[in-house]
């Protein structure tokens, strides 16, 4: 297949197309929604709270996020795959960013590094991209910085927030960002950010009016099973699919129903 590159999806949003990025930690999933045809796998850093059980996305290290991308891109032959830099990889200092993201790179084969954040990690991104690294950037609610927010609520809902939102998109733009994803902010905010950039916003929680949408794929599989933000459209219900798989499984090892006569080797 033609692969998706980071110009592909600029000029996806120079044609209207819409783009769609779903999250992926492992090699089986990204095999599976690479061959649904996604445009775009995030290895997110949700993979701490997906992967690894934890409640926020801090924990997770850089070498965590390294193994989790190499898995995901042995998977892939088409979807162009952004991994998140974690909490504390970039934000001490730009040398350590650049560090940071060239081992993304090198070490698990990533296309591209996602980084949270606007002006303070501008200069970092700009350095980032020069050195031929594409960037992707992340604006709202940071999952990174909760417990500065102190609340998952929705991010930007005053003027001088949605203000500094809009500065920060512009310039994560100028930096050199291919795209920038959107968390949980007024829909006609995320209308604004995007028409006045020319670089494609992905939003999650953030409307309709942004180029494209990012889901987790746990949530939207219905795999987690207490998760029902207004934003989460549910596309199966894995969760009753693996617990009734399972439990029948057990049910006929218990009974010695399986394995029978055709499941054995005579
Ligand atoms: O880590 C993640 O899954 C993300 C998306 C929700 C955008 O950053
Ligand atoms: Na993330």
């Amino acid at each position: 297949p033609v692969k998706v590159t980071t110009q592909t999806v600029v000029d996806m949003k120079h044609r209207g197309e819409a783009i769609s990025m779903l999250t992926a930690y492992d090699f089986t999933m990204a095999k599976l929604i690479d061959a649904a045809g996604i445009d775009i796998i995030l290895v997110g850093d949700s993979a701490s709270n997906v992967m690894a059980g934890f409640e926020t996305t801090l924990p997770i290290t850089l070498d965590h996020m390294i193994y989790h991308t190499s898995c995901v891109v042995r998977g892939v032959d088409r979807a162009l795959v952004v991994a998140d830099l974690p909490f504390m990889s970039y934000q001490v200092t730009t040398k350590e960013a650049l560090i940071s993201a060239g081992r993304m790179m090198k070490e698990a084969g990533a296309h591209a590094v996602k980084l949270e954040g606007g002006t303070p990690i501008v200069n970092t991104v700009r350095r980032i991209v020069d050195a031929g690294i594409p960037v992707m950037g992340h604006l709202g609610l940071t999952p990174q910085s909760i417990y500065k927010f102190g609340t998952y609520k929705v991010r930007a809902t005053e003027n001088q927030e949605a203000d500094q939102l809009l500065e920060d998109a512009r310039k994560l733009e100028d930096a050199g960002c291919f795209g920038l994803v959107l968390e949980k902010i007024p829909s006609k905010l995320s209308k604004m950010v995007t028409e006045s950039l020319s670089i494609p916003t992905i939003g999650i929680g953030a409307g309709s009016h942004c180029d494209g949408q990012v889901l987790v794929s746990h949530d939207m599989l219905g795999l987690n099973k207490d998760f029902h933000p207004r934003f989460l459209r549910r596309y199966a219900d894995l969760h009753n699919t693996v617990v009734g798989a399972v439990s029948s499984y057990v049910q006929d090892v218990k009974s010695r129903d399986f394995p029978n006569e055709k499941e054995q080797y005579n």
